[in-house]
């Protein structure tokens, strides 16, 4: 089939790709010059797992290709993805001016006769589907279409896979015929597809995001819990997990949720269900839970240096989480930013983020000594501090950063540490909601 993707940011170019790679003719739409360019020439403006291969050989394939031009994409595709950011504003609403702005561009070049489903994958309030349709036919009453929502659940990190090996597929249509094209579309990949209404698929996804943020502060407080009466979160999460009603998965007690969609979509359902006159107060406890997260962690850090003024201090891992180089909203990056705050000289390592931090200013270089290898971060540390599990961090030589180290004293924000490992090789090994190892 031939289609369209708005928006070439995380979710539109690995969508776009995965649609190529099952067959599919794509053309991927972006307004932003630059990135068209740099996609023309072949360069990947993100780091995705197996991301750089798809588009390439895609590419090559003639089955994928980038534009600046709506019109141009709207005219040699059927079915046109809107992918476009919906950021947070200051209350927690969500920005939905890129929304707006893209349905008044389709409806300025939907020519009449030219029948098109547009297809929502940002996530939006539940009611946005009709207010495109409603903009739509406003700018143009000739226009033919119907608007659908597609929410996209890919996790940055392993979107390729999540893409392609989808648990379900979720379509929110009231038309049997944008329906039956979207059930065409995602044939290929195999997987359930739920078809729902417009309102129930835009709804799905906040109520999606909110409950796996509700796991994490779940076991968070568990955790808590733990410390206070000295059992083992991980032995509890397993014990819990292991019943199928609850399962294991986002049942990892550490520094929080971070990153560009729980902490904003925890918000936003917030903010959707203050205006719907149906405030959801659990959620905010669940933010509650995920703030106080850090200040527990620091306070231990503490609670072994008494003060942290010219402490030098070893930081692994940037990004909010393992296999991105994305470090928006990173727990990590407010870490190290509190503990320099402090008067901390910190020295920093993450295998990809490190460069984004810098350029994007949430990391100054003159302040955080930014390393090439892990242990190089440890050098005289008299602390190390592990926010993000990068696989990387488990399989690194201890026993040389031990070495490198002015005291042998690890703070694990992930618990990515074998405790017992950490004590044979002779460090104070502290994690979240398990006891210390000495
Ligand atoms: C999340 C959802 O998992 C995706 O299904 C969804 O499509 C995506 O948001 C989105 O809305 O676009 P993502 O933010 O990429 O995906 O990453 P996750 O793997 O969900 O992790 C989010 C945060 O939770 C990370 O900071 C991670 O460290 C933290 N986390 C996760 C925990 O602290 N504990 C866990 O057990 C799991």
């Amino acid at each position: 089939m031939d289609l369209c993707i708005i928006g070439s940011g995380y979710v539109g170019l690995v969508s776009g790709a995965c649609f190529a790679e099952v067959g599919h003719h794509v053309i991927c739409v972006d307004n932003d010059q630059k990135k068209v360019d740099k996609l023309q020439r072949g360069e990947i403006p993100i780091y995705e797992p197996g991301l750089e291969e798809l588009v390439h050989r895609n590419v090559a394939a003639r089955r994928l290709r980038f534009t600046n031009s709506i019109e141009d994409g709207l005219d040699h595709s059927q079915v046109v993805f809107i992918a476009v950011p919906t950021p947070p504003q200051s209350d927690g609403s969500v920005d939905l001016t890129y929304i707006e702005r893209v349905a008044r561009e389709i409806a300025g070049v939907l020519k009449p006769g030219q029948y098109r489903v547009i297809v929502d994958k940002s996530t939006v309030p539940v009611k946005t589907g009709e207010k495109v349709a409603d903009t739509i036919r406003r700018y143009n009453k000739d226009a033919e279409f119907d608007v659908v929502s597609n929410p996209e659940f890919l996790r940055e990190g392993c979107a390729v896979p999540d893409l392609m090996n989808p648990d379900r597929i979720v379509v929110g249509s009231s038309s049997q015929r944008a329906t039956d094209l979207m059930k065409q579309i995602y044939e290929p990949f195999r997987a359930p597809i739920l078809v729902t209404d417009l309102n129930s698929a835009e709804l799905i996804k906040h109520a999606a995001n909110s409950f796996l943020s509700l796991k994490i502060s779940y076991i968070n407080a568990v955790a808590a819990i733990c410390e206070a009466s000295g059992a083992d979160v991980e032995m509890v999460a397993d014990g819990i997990g292991m019943d199928k009603r609850i399962g294991r998965n986002f049942l990892n007690a550490g520094l929080g949720y971070g990153g560009s969609c729980f902490p904003k979509d925890v918000k936003a359902f917030i903010a959707i269900s203050r205006q719907l006159g149906t405030p959801f107060a659990l959620l905010e406890e669940v933010e509650r839970i995920n703030a106080t997260m850090l200040d527990r962690f620091i306070d231990k850090v503490r609670g072994a240096l008494w003060v942290l003024k010219d402490k030098k201090i070893a930081v692994w891992g940037l990004t909010f989480k393992p296999d991105t180089d994305d470090v928006r909203n990173s727990v990590a990056i407010e870490l190290v930013n509190k503990l320099v705050a402090e008067g901390a000289q910190v020295s920093a390592y993450d295998p990809k983020g490190a460069e984004k931090a810098v350029e994007w200013g949430l990391i100054d270089p003159t302040k955080v000594r930014l390393t090439k290898t892990p242990a190089d971060a440890t050098d005289g540390a008299e602390a190390l501090l592990l926010a993000t599990e990068w696989k990387e961090f488990a399989n690194a030589d201890l026993a040389e950063v031990k070495k490198r180290m002015h005291t042998p004293l690890v703070f694990d924000g992930r618990n990515h540490f074998n405790p017992e490992t950490m004590r044979q090789l002779g460090f104070t090994y502290y994690a979240v909601g398990r006891p210390a190892a000495v």
